[in-house]
């Protein structure tokens, strides 16, 4: 009698132990732990919804994590505090500008309007600090928001939708890959993912895509434009286009995947995105002449190309020590070895290799520009302050590919389209998707489109 119990157990757990992986399941599940998943999760969370969220890489934060500059809303409490006037309006106007009128302008209507209630859900909601209220390239206002004393933003963002996802007590898998969206234009049932030692079914009523573009795989990005090929990256190295590839394999449909977008102030050799910030908070451009040669807050596409013709393909970030002393993103730099330092300009055009009365005359002439609040050599609008307090400082930039603006076509409810229509129960949000920045998008507005589109489709996503 013993032995048959023995025998049992035994056939028992060889069944157990060598059957596949039970499927689980959520009503919700969210694709990438990005800005945009990470938002969305707990929107739809807050609807009701159990989810889980996935993540292929091994911690949270996708692309958000390496956002600087900030968030682009208008007509916020912090903009407010500060004095500036500003409106839905003109974000929407400028994101159209800045897009060359490429942009899906039901979707810039959505993000532009709900963008400052996207800043009070994180500032008021979540706790996030955006106190600190800058410009970007594009802009023709401040109205980039930033953690005080012009931190990184994307570090702290994450931070705090990581916090508020635990607090809420959402599933959330990394190192796990989805390979595959269950479903066609009809409608979606889950996932399936992968990991080191399972592969396995996440059956949802809900899929949200939010897995970042395609701006790390450079065979992707110059199959769709190759003067890219060759280009560094500012991307996380996650963003390699998984979702866009998934919704197309079951009919969704893509949008402007040939608009690719490269930042102008990429380090040429570490690869580190030196933020639009510093431009905004007063410095200049130069060449290795030590010559201005652009207006500096012009569109990415503009000033990317400018600094392309100049000798070498790189040019300078100079500014002096008030610019560094109001954007702490530039302690991080000097950290990182990035930045050239001297007490004189001089001394500084000597460091650069460059002329140093060039370099004197060109201080000196934008200076003037500051003073006369018109900038008659390049017609920058922005033009913060002068170049006048030592030390002073450069660092060596060059364009990279920063933002695939062409990805999966959404309508105004983050829901996904197909040739037929919205496909039930598949919703996108952040960079994943397309259309909405048109033809180059303004700095500040990729985290005012992964927040707002992401609790659009976890809102979204959570009732269906
Ligand atoms: O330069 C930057 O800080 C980039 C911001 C953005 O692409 O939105």
């Amino acid at each position: 009698m013993l032995r048959l119990r023995v025998l049992a157990v035994l056939l028992f757990a060889v069944l157990v132990l060598s059957a596949p992986a039970a499927a689980d399941s959520a009503d919700v599940v969210v694709v990438g732990a990005g800005g945009a998943g990470l938002a969305a999760a707990i929107e739809a969370h807050d609807q009701g919804a159990e989810v889980i969220v996935v993540e292929k890489m091994p911690m949270v934060g996708g692309n958000t994590l390496y956002a600087t500059g900030g968030l682009n809303a208008a007509g916020t409490q912090p903009q407010a505090e500060l004095g500036i006037e500003d409106s839905p309006e003109k974000h929407f106007e400028d994101t159209l500008a800045g897009g060359g009128g490429l942009n899906l302008e039901d979707l810039v209507s959505v993000m532009t309007e709900q963008a400052p209630e996207a800043v009070a859900w994180l500032t008021e909601d979540l706790g996030a600090d955006l106190s600190d209220v800058g410009r970007l390239g594009g802009s023709s206002v401040n109205r980039t928001h930033r953690p005080t004393g012009g931190e990184p933003v994307g570090p702290h963002l994450i931070e705090v939708l990581r916090a508020a996802a635990d607090e809420r007590g959402i599933d959330i898998r990394v190192e796990t890959e989805a390979v595959e969206i269950l479903g066609d234009p009809q409608g979606v049932s889950g996932i399936v993912v992968e990991n080191d030692d399972d592969r396995y079914t996440i059956e949802a009523k809900s899929v949200v895509v939010t897995t970042g573009g395609f701006g790390a795989d450079e065979a992707m990005f110059a199959e769709y434009d190759q003067d890219l090929e060759g280009f560094g990256t500012t991307n996380a190295p996650g963003a390699t286009g998984d979702g866009i590839i998934m919704v197309d394999d079951i009919g969704g449909e893509l949008i402007h995947m040939d608009q690719i977008q490269t930042h102008p102030t990429v380090h040429p050799e570490r690869n580190i995105m030196i933020t639009e910030a510093v431009r905004g908070n007063g410095a200049i451009l130069v060449n290795a002449e030590g010559e201005r040669f652009v207006d500096e807050m012009d569109t990415r596409a503009v000033v990317s190309a400018a600094i392309l013709e100049q000798t070498g393909g790189s040019a300078f970030l100079f500014f002096d020590d008030p610019v560094r002393q109001g954007l702490g993103a530039v302690e991080n730099y000097i950290d990182q070895g990035l930045v050239k330092k001297a007490d004189t300009v001089s001394g500084l055009a000597e460091e650069l290799g460059a002329d140093p009365s060039v370099l004197e005359e060109t201080k000196q002439a934008y200076n003037a520009a500051v003073e006369a609040g018109e900038d008659e050599q390049f017609g920058r609008d922005d033009l913060p302050a002068m170049i006048d307090e030592g030390p002073y400082y450069a660092i060596e930039i060059g364009p990279a590919v920063h933002h695939t603006m062409g990805g999966v076509r959404i309508n105004t409810y983050a829901e996904v389209q197909s040739e037929e229509g919205s496909i039930p129960g598949l919703y996108a949000a952040g960079e994943v998707t397309g259309g909405i920045h048109g033809g180059n998008r303004l700095g500040g507005n990729a985290l005012a489109d992964v927040i707002v589109f992401g609790r659009i489709a976890g809102q979204q996503a959570g009732q269906f």
